[in-house]
């Protein structure tokens, strides 16, 4: 019988797994540990079970990275296992001629585990700006949300949720997923992060599908009704908003410049607007703290719009391969009660 693996070769797996199969920065992956192991131990097991939850994963063998990433990473595992032990690992090379020849692509695929055991899979750039846009891969605030919200299901479920700035959509999957919303409305203004969207929304076994009427919902669906919507938060009107009749509204890392952090307040405050009777809708917004003075401003600017705002405490679970030492922070808005309308 084979020995049981230790606690500390078990995480050790499970962070190469989670890390590769997101398609993490390879700097992020913990090498120096991996090699103690390697050095304390006589066999390639551990090389192994490695390759078996990165490269020969299932996910990864259907929906693959790019084929630069698992060179880069296949490399790097050469090189550790080359470090201590003096015999090649025939695996690994034959791993590695496999995707030699792969043809080269600026867009791979990311798997993401749930607690569920269910996974997410999305289509995403390699590089972080492309096509004039930041919305074809997904960012840290995005998991980060995500992680918040299958914690705190409440929030979604049986609820209209819309999304701002969706890019290429893993929060809005990870919710329609794991927290039951009644409907899910994606958007974003860019055409080919909508394109993506669209498509990484198929590849998860959702469809996206014209929007019901208001307040209609399917009997007994057991899947949210989704939707994308295009909508720029420069150009979006006040009666087109309010067609969305949100209960919850989220977005994630779409605080950058003056201008956009103005527009993206503007329609928070617009969406308040509602039918008379309705309660204005929950708001949260999660961002990276990456320039202080990106969120002193939008927390100004929420003042001068008369909504409150309060820090969501950190919640316990860590799910997903985001930068632990990054400052992450999500907000939960008080939308002021219906009266107004935005101007168009
Ligand atoms: C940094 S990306 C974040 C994408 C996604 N929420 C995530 O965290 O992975 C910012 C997104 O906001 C969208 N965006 C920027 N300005 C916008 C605007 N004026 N109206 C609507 N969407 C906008 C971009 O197209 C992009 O998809």
């Amino acid at each position: 019988m084979a020995p049981e693996k230790s606690a500390e070769a078990v995480g050790l797996l499970r962070t190469f797994e989670r890390r590769f199969l997101a398609a993490r920065a390879l700097r992020s992956f913990p090498w120096q540990s991996l090699e103690e192991k390697l050095r304390d131990s006589s066999d390639a097991e551990l090389l192994l079970d490695i390759l078996q939850k990165t490269v020969r994963h299932p996910l990864c063998v259907k929906h693959p990275p790019s084929g630069k990433y698992v060179r880069g990473f296949l490399s790097e595992l050469i090189r550790k296992h080359e470090a201590v032990h003096a015999e090649p690992l025939d695996e690994l090379y034959e791993a590695l001629a496999e995707v030699l020849t792969t043809e080269e692509s600026s867009q791979g695929h990311r798997s993401y585990l749930l607690p569920s055991g269910d996974a997410l899979t999305l289509r995403e750039s390699s590089a972080i700006v492309s096509h004039g846009t930041t919305g074809l891969v997904t960012w840290d605030a995005a998991l980060y949300l995500a992680e918040w919200a299958i914690e705190n299901p409440a929030a979604f479920a049986s609820r209209t949720v819309l999304e701002l700035g969706s890019g290429a959509g893993f929060t809005g999957l990870a919710i329609c997923k794991e927290c039951r919303p009644r409907a899910y409305i994606f958007s974003d203004c860019h055409s080919r992060v909508l394109e993506q969207l669209q498509g990484n929304i198929l590849l998860n076994g959702l469809s996206p599908e014209p929007p019901p009427p208001p307040g209609h919902s399917p009997p007994g669906s057991e899947k949210p009704t989704v939707t994308v919507a295009q909508l720029d938060w420069d150009l979006v009107t006040g009666p087109q908003l309010s067609a969305f009749q949100p209960d919850t509204v989220i977005a994630a890392d779409v605080l950058y410049c003056p201008e956009t952090i103005r527009a993206l307040v503007r329609v928070l405050r617009a969406l308040s607007a509602g039918p008379e009777g309705r309660r204005a809708p929950d708001a949260f917004v999660a961002f990276t703290v990456r320039n202080p003075e990106t969120s002193r401003q939008f927390t100004a600017e929420l003042a001068q719009a008369g909504i409150r705002w309060e820090a969501v405490p950190r919640h316990g679970q860590k799910l997903f391969p985001y930068d632990e030492h990054a400052e992450m922070a999500i907000l939960k808005l008080t939308l002021p009660a219906p009266q107004t309308h935005m101007e168009t």
